[in-house]
């Protein structure tokens, strides 16, 4: 029987070669050469085959001739873009190549859903040459830790998930009107005052500057960027809570652990309020060695738009003044935009135009379509978890649809990526989120990875349904869609 190959997101070229498979044996060790910025992915490298295979796998820094050598090496050979690689597999040596070190990561997750177990317990992998690249820089998952919270640990078994997807941009929602998860220097009262609750009454918590270093790193290894989001000039009452001095009255906002959302406020005529977006967004982004720092800006249902385009652009050009671009949800495209803005896409429900003027206007579009990319959506509606607003998104539904036409009238090259996104009113923790994200996020990672003419339903169907012993192995919770034959 012929070996599968069944690698999610779809390579850009997958060819079996006819030679012998390689077989991870004791004698198996990763090779590269000793720099300091290689080392570290070396490592990552040996400790997930050492987990597949059960046996620790060593590093060493010379080939001296060996055989069962896993090879990583930086070429200058391979298609313009950071995350290229190439992969070759043959008996006694897999060769992982890419010109920089964020490619090797990708290489070494192909390298690892490439590894299947024969009879007699061998793990083998099919003599394949493989050569991919991403079709989209930005491929992201936004997670909402306001609504719930969600511990460090948790976050990082997310990180391994999105890496394993070759997803490169972890979205935090860390701020809203049930909870601050981020300690900010300047401004201690946000998580002394607002981060023990959490929607329904359910404990809260926050991340130290510490924890969030903590995760950027995780992150960074495995070639995850971290994008803060605080969510402003709405979804503010951890905010008004904490520092009454951004109410009119003076006075703090009630907490609040419902579900409602647009009724909370910042005020541009306040003296406080611009000296708390720059304290936090430059606090915030000195935090952040990414690009990017998100300013949130959706759903502000009490303000006309004057004042809304003031506040968009005091927080805005606090996040610039540090030194990042700006990301906001869309409805910040109806405020006057720098160039390179990032606009992210939700709402299907509305007129296109603003998005065709900002686009126009130099502005990217960065694609999170509700209803086919909130994966907090019921699958359908025996789903216990979750809402509907946007409708229901099996696992197809999650899989065929395409971001460079999916606002009419901007254009392709405007579009920066896709991004998932799951929110936490009725997720209170790891196993309801996974429950969530799998099966579907495997499918927007495609959708972000792999050329439109790579993608294919039942192609992608029979792939993804080999992905369960992987879930289960890890012990995540997942959903077993009727859509897909699962192998168990
Ligand atoms: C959003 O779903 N309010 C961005």
């Amino acid at each position: 029987m012929p070996d599968v190959i069944a690698v999610i997101p779809q390579p850009a070229v997958v060819e079996t070669t006819g030679d012998a498979s390689f077989e991870l044996t004791e004698a198996t060790t990763v090779v590269v050469d000793g720099r300091p910025d290689l080392i570290g992915i070396a490592v990552l490298a040996a400790d997930l085959l050492g987990r597949v295979g059960g046996r620790a796998v060593e590093v060493r820094y010379a080939e001296n001739g060996a055989d069962d050598i896993v090879r990583l090496r930086l070429v200058e050979s391979l298609p313009a873009g950071d995350e290229a690689y190439r992969l070759t597999s043959r008996k006694g040596r897999i060769d992982l190549e890419a010109r920089t070190p964020a490619g090797l990561v990708r290489a070494i997750v192909t390298l690892r859903q490439l590894l299947v177990a024969a009879p007699g317990g061998v793990l083998r992998v099919p003599a394949v040459r493989i050569e991919d690249a991403p079709r989209y820089q930005w491929r992201g998952l936004s997670v909402d830790v306001a609504r719930h919270f969600l511990p460090v640990r948790d976050l990082k078994v997310v990180i391994g998930l999105m890496a394993h997807y070759k997803l490169n941009v972890l979205h935090l929602h860390l701020t809203d009107d049930q909870g601050w998860r981020l300690h900010v220097r300047s401004r201690p009262l946000l998580t002394r005052l607002s981060s023990s609750t959490s929607v329904d009454g359910d404990p809260g918590g926050f991340y130290t500057a510490e924890d969030y270093a903590d995760l950027v790193a995780y992150g960074a290894v495995r070639g995850v960027r971290v994008v803060p989001e605080v969510d402003v000039p709405g979804h503010v009452n951890a905010a008004t809570h904490a520092y009454g001095e951004l109410n009119p009255t003076g006075e703090p906002t009630e907490t609040y652990t419902g579900i409602e959302v647009g009724f909370s406020r910042l005020h541009a005529d306040l003296p406080a309020t611009g000296a708390f977006l720059t304290d936090v967004f430059s606090d915030v982004a000195a935090m952040t060695p990414g690009e990017y720092v998100h300013i949130g800006g959706d759903e502000v249902l009490t303000m006309e738009a004057d004042e809304y385009a003031t506040l968009v652009a005091a927080a805005s050009a606090a996040v610039r003044a540090a030194g990042k671009k700006v990301v906001g949800w869309q409805e910040i495209a109806h405020t006057p935009l720098e160039p390179g803005t990032v606009v992210q896409y939700w709402d299907t429900r509305v007129d296109p135009a603003p998005f065709v003027a900002a686009a126009q206007a130099g502005a990217l579009l960065l694609m999170s379509p509700g209803s086919k990319a909130y994966l907090d959506m019921k699958y359908d509606a025996s789903t216990d978890l979750g809402l509907e607003w946007a409708g229901h998104i099996e696992l197809r539904d999650a899989y065929d649809w395409e971001p460079s036409t999916l606002i009419e009238g901007v254009p392709a090259e405007s579009v920066i990526g896709v991004e998932a996104a799951v929110w936490t009113e009725t997720l209170r923790d790891l196993p309801a989120l996974t429950q969530m994200l799998l099966p579907r996020l495997a499918a927007i990672a495609e959708v972000a990875w792999s050329a439109p003419e790579r993608r294919d339903w039942d192609d992608f169907r029979t792939r993804v349904g080999r992905q369960a012993p992987f879930w289960d192995r890890l012990g995540l919770s997942w959903y077993a869609s009727p859509q897909v034959d699962w192998t168990r």
